[in-house]
């Protein structure tokens, strides 16, 4: 584990040290039908940056991560990956690439353990399909066993250790939510995108996410766009801050200067969803 949590630093050090733009997006347009759910947006996210994405519910958020992971179809604009143009590639090349994904509604295989859950964000990267896997198992299984043990490590890192050979099912929400982020850091993915992480979840996971975030920035190095209600979480974690209403951006800047500006306040009036946990905690 150690040795990989260097190669995953010496690989944040090496990115930092090229000084591109981890993720681009230039005036980046996203339409269903006639709603126009992205108007030329242009933001970045530079290596070793934490970006807080933030706005009301239908401002863009989930979509803004979906352009630049290549799920959803461009009506105009270009988004870029350390520099190399992925605006119309295919998502799983974008992956591969080494763009991470969280999604908001965690998703996990029931079925499955959480060890298995975690490995499948390993396919991305070791290069052969969970079909592969079972046709080929013998001479998978040195890969396989290596990519078992450092599962387990990064459970263990972040306090989830004791559910390895839990059933997803059999995990509370908040407990699922942490698997997914773990699915998506084992690969060490050079970008991660993080779509609210800490929604539904009470005052105490909250803080556990928060803690989770700060030692994948601090251990791996790896740059962040993570989509944000709750501005405790913002402001512990991110550098930087960009603020959607209505598929535009209303404000960027530096996270204490945005949530301390009057603009800040003037264009989030009235959002309680940007202060209110959607969820009811016990000493609520
Ligand atoms: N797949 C889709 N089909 C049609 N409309 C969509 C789709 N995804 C998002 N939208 C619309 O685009 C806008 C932005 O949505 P979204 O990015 O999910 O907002 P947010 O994540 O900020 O809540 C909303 O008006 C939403 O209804
Ligand atoms: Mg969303």
């Amino acid at each position: 584990m150690e040795k990989e949590r260097k190669r995953g630093l010496r690989r944040g050090e090496e990115l930092a040290a090229a000084d591109t733009h981890a993720s681009e997006v230039r005036a980046v347009s996203v339409a269903f039908g006639g709603v126009r759910a992205l108007t030329d947006v242009s933001t970045s996210v530079s290596a070793r940056e934490i970006v807080a994405v933030i706005g009301p519910n239908g401002a863009g958020k989930t979509t803004l991560l979906n352009a630049i992971c290549g799920l959803v179809r461009k009506s105009g604009g270009k988004v870029s990956h350390y520099g190399v143009d992925v605006t119309n590639t295919h998502p799983t090349r974008i992956a591969r690439a080494g763009l991470g994904r969280s999604f908001q509604d965690p998703r996990l295989i029931d079925s499955m353990t959480v060890i298995e859950n975690v490995l499948c964000g390993t396919h991305a990267t070791v290069g052969y399909s969970l079909l592969d896997q079972i046709a080929r198992r013998r001479k998978v299984g040195k890969k396989e066993h290596a990519a078992r043990t450092e599962a387990r490590d990064l459970l263990q890192l972040f306090g989830l250790g004791q559910f390895a050979e839990v059933r997803a099912q059999q995990l509370a929400y908040g407990q699922r939510k942490m698997v997914d982020i773990v699915r998506a850091t084992i690969a060490r993915p050079s970008v991660l995108l993080l779509d609210e992480p800490s929604s539904g979840l009470d005052v105490a996971e909250r803080a556990r996410v928060e803690g989770m975030l700060a030692m994948i920035h601090r251990e791996f190095h790896i740059p962040m766009l993570v989509v944000e209600h709750h501005m405790d979480l913002v402001r512990a974690v991110s550098g930087r801050v960009l603020a959607l209403v209505s598929g535009s951006v209303a404000i960027e800047g530096p996270t204490d200067d945005v949530l301390d500006s009057d603009e800040f306040r003037a264009t989030m009036a009235g959002d309680t969803s940007l202060y209110e946990p959607k969820v009811a905690t016990p000493d609520a």
